[in-house]
């Protein structure tokens, strides 16, 4: 486990887009596992910048985290869309090459196992996380048990609470999503977690702590051989002076 604390989220970013990079250099077929949310924009600009100055990701598969259930690709708020409006459009992967759960399927069961079926065929190099205020990774609440697989997720009042900012009214925000489970975060080769501002120094210290708990989803990272943590000084807060500085 690596944790890098950085003066602010840019140049964290900076350092996370590096290492991305590193990626998408030297692997023939490189799958990264994608993240959405506030936290990766700064290094998916870096991602784009790369492009503009020659890196090609026509290679590079992706497969993003989680989708919200009920909204249509084309909805301003789905995940589609912001993939689209953040990354996708920036970049040169081959439309064939990216997955997100559809969150519009009929049989939302028979769609987490197609998921998982295109998961079990590409192993993640490189998985993007972010977390939530509660610890979620994914969108893995909080709660007695975890699942392996992917699954439909009740969203907590907290998740819907942080994630308002992005609908209308907060009531449009849906109740539900699609998301990987644990197996498949945790089979990846490396994972990447990035958590800016004070907002996530309580999740970010839980998960450090050293007690492994479903009640702190992120705490399982702590079972994972090759975890790099990049945080900024805000989200590292709370950590002990030992860690990481
Ligand atoms: C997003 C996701 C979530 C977010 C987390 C943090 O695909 O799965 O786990 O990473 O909720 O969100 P932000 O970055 O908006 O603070």
């Amino acid at each position: 486990m690596h944790i890098r604390i950085f003066e602010n989220r840019e140049v964290a970013s900076a350092y996370a887009a590096a290492l991305l990079e590193q990626t998408v250099i030297h692997q023939p077929h490189p799958v990264l596992g994608l993240a959405t949310g506030e936290t990766p924009l700064p290094l998916y600009r870096r991602l784009a910048e790369f492009h503009r100055q020659g890196l090609s990701f026509s290679h590079v598969t992706t497969f993003n985290l989680d989708e919200y259930v009920g909204l249509p690709a084309t909805a301003r708020e789905s995940y589609h869309a912001f993939m689209e409006q953040h990354l996708f459009q920036f970049l040169d992967i081959p439309s064939s090459h990216r997955h997100i759960p559809n969150g519009l399927a009929a049989d939302l069961l028979a769609e987490c196992r197609r998921y998982d079926h295109l998961l079990q065929e590409h192993r993640i190099d490189l998985q993007l996380l972010g977390i939530g205020r509660n610890g979620h990774i994914g969108f893995n609440e909080p709660g007695e048990t975890l699942s392996a697989n992917t699954h439909v997720m009740s969203l907590s009042k907290s998740t819907r609470d942080a994630n308002a900012r992005f609908f209308e009214t907060p009531d449009a925000v849906p109740q539900k999503a699609i998301t990987i489970g644990l197996n498949a975060i945790l089979e990846s080769r490396h994972i990447l977690l990035m958590a800016f501002g004070p907002d996530k120094a309580d999740a970010i210290a839980g998960a450090l702590s050293g007690e492994i708990s479903t009640a702190l989803p992120a705490s399982l990272l702590e079972t994972h051989p090759n975890v790099t943590w990049v945080l900024d000084r805000e989200a590292a807060r709370l950590l002990p002076e030992s860690i990481g500085r």
